[in-house]
């Protein structure tokens, strides 16, 4: 069953962005007193879609104007043939677009997925919010003012919301303990829905190790944009094999020395945080644990 005062946020990311504002606009949904959850779009049981009232989906232009690989199984769904043109009459939306405007293909995927939900019978509570990275304030200058109306158009439907007394209270949505005994705690788990961080299932494809071989500025030292090229050496020879619009993203890992030096921080404050201790991130909507993480 559907909550009256829900509003659902998803997002589609490649390189999360979209997810982090996404998650900032919940806290702001939070904070107004709206129930419901942050998610991908393609974490998103899309069946459900139909029951929901008000939704407000954030998304990023990738590759040349491709949806970021998140939101791939959904948008695939939504462009089905077969859907009602009236499926989705219940839904008040608004699309928020990440893009840069130096691409042909400005928010591609935020025009798209606009045009797309208003064909399957939504009705937009504004029009869709085109950010813009080459703007001078980045994303929120046109963001936080998308914001702010769309706040307004939802009070219409709430009135009792209050939109000017916001409650600052920071909602974490994770929760980060440190499991000591990892191999004997782990039995104690019978959540249905547990990743390792081993064998979670990730969208980037298998990751290649490569060494950092010259990173050089390439913008003079008093321009406000540290502008890097950055050459790697692949460690096993291994033939790169890349086409123009290929994506590459980079996963950089701590040097050994700096963990050892965090570490004995850790120990000189007498913190007790082993390197073989594991951290379980629990994720939270609404006071239900959705999602555990456990990570070294
Ligand atoms: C490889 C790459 C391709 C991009 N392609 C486009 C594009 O075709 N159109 C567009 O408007 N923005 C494009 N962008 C800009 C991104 O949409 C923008 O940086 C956004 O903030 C990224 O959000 P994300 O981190 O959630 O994926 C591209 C960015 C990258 C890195």
């Amino acid at each position: 069953m559907i909550e009256i005062n829900r509003v659902l946020v998803l997002y589609g990311s490649q390189t999360f962005t979209a997810q982090e504002i996404a998650e900032r606009i919940w806290r702001k949904t939070k904070a107004f007193g709206f129930r419901g959850p942050v998610q991908a779009m393609d974490d998103y049981p899309i069946s459900q879609l139909i029951y929901e009232k008000f939704a407000i989906f954030v998304s990023s232009t990738t590759g040349q104007g491709d949806e970021p690989d998140n939101m791939k199984k959904f948008w695939k769904f939504l462009l089905r043939k077969n859907l009602p043109s009236n499926s989705l009459r219940n839904l008040k939306f608004g699309v928020i677009g990440l893009g840069d405007s130096s691409y042909e293909k400005f928010n591609f995927v935020g025009k798209k997925l606009n045009k797309r939900l208003i064909q399957l019978g939504a009705t937009p509570l504004l029009d869709l919010g085109l950010c813009d990275y080459q703007h001078d304030l980045g994303h929120d200058a046109v963001l936080e003012p998308w914001l702010d109306k769309f706040f307004i158009e939802l009070k219409q439907y709430f009135p009792e919301i209050q939109i000017n007394n916001i409650n600052d209270n920071f909602i974490p949505k994770w929760k980060v303990s440190v499991i000591k005994g990892i191999e004997n705690n782990l039995n104690n788990f019978d959540h249905e829905d547990i990743y390792f961080a081993k064998g979670q299932k990730s969208f980037y494809l298998e990751p290649i190790f490569l060494t950092v071989e010259k990173n050089v500025r390439t913008t003079h030292e008093t321009h406000f944009q540290d502008v890097r090229l950055i050459t790697f050496r692949s460690n096993n020879d291994s033939k790169l094999d890349f086409k123009p619009g290929d994506i590459f993203n980079i996963r950089p890992r701590n040097s050994k020395e700096d963990i050892d030096d965090l570490f004995s921080i850790f120990q000189s404050h007498g913190i007790d945080i082993k390197p073989y201790y594991k951290l379980l991130v629990e994720e939270y909507h609404d006071g239900k644990l959705i999602h555990v993480l456990i990570k070294n």
